[in-house]
């Protein structure tokens, strides 16, 4: 009401000044030509009188003149003449004529005097009347004057007229500009204001169904998204910020390595712990003259390794590195970490033939491709089923041999490579505990029914009191396959399977890295910008991607290469100013699939690198080897994001430990939605890998990324991976492994 009364004001005196300015511009004009007009009208009646004064009249005749001066007053509608000889002698046309007279003495004897014409108004009783003084001559001296009034009176009501139209003007005016005002600042401002504070207010509170409201102009809709995005940013933040205090707050519920082991120690009470896998944690391998010792690069280390470092125990595992037979002790037992021991790695050595039938051939050219769809036929031979079938007994022994004191063993047992050895333990030892994960997916049951022996792997896994996959789609596949495959019953309630009088029960643990909140609040920081980083590769690029694999086709590396390649071809802006990293550690390169994967994978890098050539410059920077995880660290660390196009994958822990290296919550994770990883990282940019355009898509979406959205989606699932850590998991399947009882 204030704002309005005082815009009002305002109107109307700015309008007033304009005004009156306007109207004394009027005034002066027209009195000057009102004034000039009845002087030029006076000067001309003049003349015309003086022409005739001499012809009509004689100057002695008093009479004639007055009677001449007289029909031209008339005729022009003076208010009157004079003709003055003397002071004495004055002719006037009528008695009113006198007291302007005595006004006009003085302007009289000048005229006569200067010999010249004087005209000027002068107000006489309160009127207004113009007099027009002319001096005449006799004998060539002037010695007399004529003097015409008229009246002027008529000039100020021409000039009071203008005021008064002029302030009637101003009013109206004043009035409708007022009007329009407050409709235009009730109407134009104050309701879409009051609408903006709506929103803020919505924004405020979190009152999404106003905000989903449409906006009511067009010309809010702008501001309106951008309250919406703020909004949105600020549920999330609080969001972040609450599940963040949430977390802090019951600290004790996230899993450390300290509270895993006590609660194994309370689990197992007093009982031994053995791990059971193919690969070892730790190969030797010959380095010259020297030996060193090597992380292999797998999945199922990164997450296992953690366990057995909080709580000790015994680790199963085939023993393959070169110089790994050096470097054992009694029983072929080595302490491990080397650095730090903190459990024992015993080592079976297979035979030559054991390892090409066992390990390349039934497990890595059969049940790896018949377990991820991705389009290389598996292979399945007599021999290396005859080999599995010995190694995992070799196995089996070993653990009989390991727990010959134990009565109720806990074994766990890990991946595709012995899916037999749950029931050749449980036949000798019936109480031991016994569970198999798997660490990749479980196809669905017509897939798996190619399987010439698939009720043998089937019943051989069965053996387990618990078996666990990463999500619960690969479960379901599980079950459905036994259904077809076997005599049993399957229990879709809890997630079972009854056959031959014991039960087994199939879960899903989404298995994880070792990512605690100290290593969420860690900001011992290593990143360095991605320049530096490519620098040292002779490489000078503004932006990186990073890519980590083994070299196998089902880990997409070639779709990978060809939406970069797409990336480049359709933002050229981007051509020389980004480098793809990839880490590529070459594996199983005995079989040709993954020979001729190396191979493809090299080729394609070198056909887009030729394609982009510049000085300088490389699109793929292939870095094939084997790289430890302090090598790794500073690309996960520096890359502008991380692309993991996984055909099929059962989790892919590479997805995990980018996000577990980004300290400052940035940086962008293009994650394929083949990966088990895809179910929990809902932070991640979801791709489909065989859809290159989109893939290409998502590196620009990744790269134009603001940093407050990174950041959004990176502390979203850095808390899902510090909630849901390696501890959280192992705690949750040895957990359910004792609440088992068969
Ligand atoms: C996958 C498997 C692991 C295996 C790893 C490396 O992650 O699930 O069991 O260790 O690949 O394969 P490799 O054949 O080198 O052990």
């Amino acid at each position: 009401m204030r704002l309005n009364f005082a815009l009002i004001a305002s109107i109307v005196f700015a309008v007033g000044l304009v005004s009156l300015a306007f109207t004394l511009y009027q005034i002066s004009n027209e009195r000057d030509k009102l004034n000039s007009e009845l002087e030029s009208r006076t000067v001309r009646i003049a003349e015309e009188f003086c022409i005739n004064y001499y012809s009509y009249t004689q100057d002695s005749a008093r009479e004639q003149i007055r009677y001449f001066a007289d029909s031209i007053s008339n005729q022009y509608q003076l208010s009157g003449i004079a003709v003055y000889f003397n002071p004495d002698s004055i002719v006037a046309t009528n008695p009113s004529v006198f007291p302007y007279l005595e006004n006009s003495l003085d302007y009289i004897a000048q005229s006569i005097i200067a010999d010249t014409s004087i005209g000027n108004i002068v107000s006489v009783s309160g009127k207004e009347i113009y007099q027009y003084i002319k001096p005449l001559k006799q004998f060539n001296i002037p010695d007399r004057a004529i003097i015409f009034y008229s009246d002027a009176g008529y000039i100020d009501n021409i000039i009071n007229g203008i005021w008064f139209r002029n302030f009637i003007r101003w009013f109206v005016q004043a009035l409708f500009v007022s009007f329009i005002t407050v409709l235009i600042i009730r109407w134009g401002i104050f309701s879409p204001i009051n609408k903006i504070v709506g929103w803020i207010k919505a924004a405020r509170i979190g009152n999404v169904e106003e905000l989903s409201r449409k906006p009511p102009a067009k010309f809010l809709a702008p501001l309106h998204q951008e309250i919406v995005h703020i909004a949105k940013a600020m549920f999330e933040a609080k969001a972040i910020a609450e599940e963040e205090a949430r977390l802090r707050s019951s600290a004790e519920a996230i899993w450390t390595p300290e509270r895993l082991k006590i609660e194994m120690e309370n689990l197992l009470q007093g009982k031994k712990m053995i791990v059971v896998s193919n690969r070892e944690p730790y190969m030797h391998i010959h380095d010259g003259k020297n030996i060193k010792c090597i992380v292999p690069a797998s999945g199922m280390i990164t997450a296992m390794e953690p366990i057995l470092k909080a709580c000790g125990g015994l680790w199963i595992a085939s023993g393959t590195g070169d110089a790994d037979k050096e470097t054992v002790g009694k029983n072929d037992k080595v302490q491990v970490p080397p650095d730090e021991p903190k459990y024992t790695l015993k080592r079976l050595w297979l035979a030559k033939e054991e390892e090409d039938h066992f390990y390349y051939g039934f497990s890595n050219e059969g049940l790896w491709p018949l377990c991820h769809i991705a389009h290389t036929r598996p292979t399945f031979r007599k021999e290396d089923w005859h080999y599995y079938k010995k190694v995992n007994d070799d196995f089996a022994k070993a653990v009989i041999e390991e727990t010959a004191d134990e009565e109720q063993p806990f074994i766990l047992i890990q991946d595709y490579h012995f899916a037999l050895l749950p029931e050749l333990i449980k036949k000798e030892k019936p109480n031991a505990k016994v569970a198999i994960f798997w660490h990749i997916p479980w196809p669905n049951p017509e897939s798996f029914g190619i399987c010439p022996w698939q009720r043998e792997i089937l019943k051989g896994m069965l053996g387990a009191d618990l078996i666990g996959f990463h999500t619960q789609y690969h479960c379901n596949h599980f079950l459905e396959t036994v259904n077809n495959a076997l005599e049993s019953r399957v229990s879709w309630e809890n997630f079972s399977v009854r056959m031959e009088g014991s039960t087994t029960y199939v879960k899903p643990f989404p298995i994880s890295i070792a990512f605690t909140l100290k290593d969420y609040d860690n900001d011992n920081f290593s990143k360095v910008d991605p320049s530096q980083l490519l620098g040292e590769h002779g490489i000078s690029a503004r932006y990186m991607g990073v890519g980590v694999d083994r070299i196998d086709y089902t880990k997409g590396i070639i779709e990978r290469f060809l939406a970069v390649e797409r990336f480049l071809e359709k933002n050229p802006e981007y051509q020389g100013e980004f480098t793809f990293v990839q880490i590529g550690a070459p594996s199983r390169t005995l079989l040709k699939s993954y020979s001729d994967m190396v191979s493809t994978v090299e080729k394609e890098a070198e056909r887009i690198n030729w394609k982009f050539k510049a000085k300088n410059r490389k699109a793929i920077l292939l870095l094939k080897r084997h790289h430890s995880h302090e090598e790794i660290t500073p690309f996960y660390a520096s890359a502008n994001f991380c692309m993991v196009t996984s055909l099929h994958d059962g989790m892919n822990l590479v997805a995990k430990e980018f996000l577990a290296a980004r300290n400052q919550n940035d940086g962008v994770l293009i994650l394929s939605r083949f990966a088990g990883a895809s179910r929990e990282l809902h932070g991640a940019i979801i791709i489909n890998p065989y859809d290159i355009e989109k893939s290409a898509d998502a590196i620009k979406q990744a790269l134009e990324m603001s940093a407050e959205e990174q950041e959004q989606r990176m502390k979203q699932m850095r808390q899902v991976i510090v909630k849901h850590n390696i501890y959280s998991w192992a705690a949750d399947l040895l957990k359910t492994m004792a609440t088992i009882q068969n």
